[in-house]
């Protein structure tokens, strides 16, 4: 299925780098080419023989052939490959890729190339929890490059947590998924609204009422509704995410009125709505002009409710739109969302409870249950916001059927 595609794969020095055999194997076996670059001390750990013939092309370690004085070219290579995978990535070869030390030709490769990179980390407990770890993994996302989580389980060192490089077959799938040829369904001409983030309700020109909302499931979704062909349009509160897929028409607003008049006016040219955004729902009813002094042991901020917004676009909703909404829940968690689901005249919601380990608002993973109108449930296990998005799509193409 990724016949025909071109791959570098970039080695650097960890035990993981035995996996790199079975990568390069599954990868040829698709019909991809492979063109191996190791660094000196990956050499150490896969012998330059094995690569080479699973490969079935000579690897790269130098910048130039010391026999004959032959170029390795870097830029070459870099615009020669559809992506560049980086397994496994150790956390010296993270830190330099992250802060560009070019002192091998895998970097040199890495900052030349103009495809997309692929990153498998792979380290121990400690290292991948250190704080310059996260940052440079932090720092390789800003650059658009796409992290293949580690697995938890027992380490080389015999530790046991995160660390471990994820599987060849996770790596082809994360490759075939970009790709386009995972067989998810498509909604090429497909219009989704998606609002997403927290919103800003003004206490005075310096407060606001908020809450903890990262906008990261939201923004997940409006990135895989386009990766599959939808045109988006993003209706997002403050966040610090970026979505720059050119399908993603991005709004950005502060308040839940601003939303709703985005969303309301957004509805009537889309196919579906997915309703994402932690809204405030009470608002100060008259915010201070000026900045409020501290005159007393006591406050009281007189607030209003807001309008619920996925209730007033369920009140508008046309024959063929779908409506999805989500249902944040510390306690009777089905019973409340079923609730929702009828009060708001959706047609499915997405359940997230504060009650599971790893699910909410800022982490990177989230557990959910998608419940529709027929009161059927379907449970997820706890996975990466990426790949909840993709279930919940999944779910949204059924819908358009
Ligand atoms: N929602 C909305 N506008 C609001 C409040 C909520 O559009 N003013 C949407 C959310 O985007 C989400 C769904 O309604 O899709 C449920 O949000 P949630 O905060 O879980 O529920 P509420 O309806 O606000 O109920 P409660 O806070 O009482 O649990």
């Amino acid at each position: 299925m990724l016949k025909g595609k071109k791959f570098i794969l970039g080695i650097s020095g960890g035990i993981a780098a035995y996996k790199c055999a079975a990568l390069t194997r599954l990868l040829v076996k698709e019909g991809a080419e492979v063109q191996v670059i190791m660094t000196k001390l990956a050499k150490e750990f896969i012998t330059p023989l094995t690569m080479a013939t699973l490969s079935k092309r000579p690897i790269l370690v130098d910048f130039f052939n010391p026999e004959n004085g032959d170029w390795n070219s870097h830029v070459d290579s870099g615009l020669w490959a559809d992506a560049m995978i980086v397994a496994p990535a150790t956390a010296n070869t993270m830190g330099k890729m992250a802060n560009g030390v070019a002192d091998n030709l895998l970097i040199t490769t890495y900052l030349s190339a103009r495809c997309p990179v692929f990153v498998a980390p792979t380290m121990d407990l400690d290292m991948y929890q250190h704080p310059s770890t996260r940052r440079n993994m932090d720092t390789l996302r800003s650059y658009g490059n796409h992290l293949i989580e580690p697995n938890a389980g027992e380490l080389a060192s015999g530790l046991i947590g995160k660390g471990r490089m994820a599987e060849p077959e996770e790596i082809v799938a994360a490759l075939k998924h970009f790709f386009n040829q995972d067989n998810r369904p498509q909604l090429k001409g497909r219009k989704i609204l998606v609002s997403a983030g927290p919103t800003h309700e003004k206490i005075d020109p310096v407060r606001f009422i908020g809450n903890y909302s990262s906008g990261k499931m939201g923004y997940a979704i409006a990135e895989e509704l386009a990766r599959r062909g939808a045109e988006v349009t993003l209706v997002s509160g403050p966040t610090t995410l970026s979505a720059d897929h050119p399908n993603i028409k991005r709004i950005d607003v502060t308040s839940a009125k601003e939303m709703l008049n985005a969303c309301e006016k957004e509805f009537e040219q889309v196919d579906g709505a997915i309703m994402s955004a932690a809204v405030a729902d009470y608002t100060p009813v008259s915010p201070a002009n000026e900045k409020m002094k501290r005159t007393s042991n006591e406050l009281s901020i007189h607030l209003e409710a807001t309008v619920d917004i996925a209730a007033a676009l369920g009140t508008k909703k046309m024959a063929g739109q779908v409506l999805v909404g989500f249902a944040l829940e510390t306690h009777d968690a089905v019973q409340n969302a079923n609730k929702k689901l009828i009060k708001k005249n959706l047609d499915f919601i997405v359940l997230n409870s504060l009650a599971d380990e790893g699910a909410g608002f800022n982490s990177d993973t989230n557990k959910i249950t998608i419940i529709d109108k027929d009161n059927k449930l379907k449970e997820f296990a706890l996975k990466s916001k990426k790949e909840v998005a993709c279930d919940i799509i999944d779910e949204l193409a059924i819908y358009f059927k």
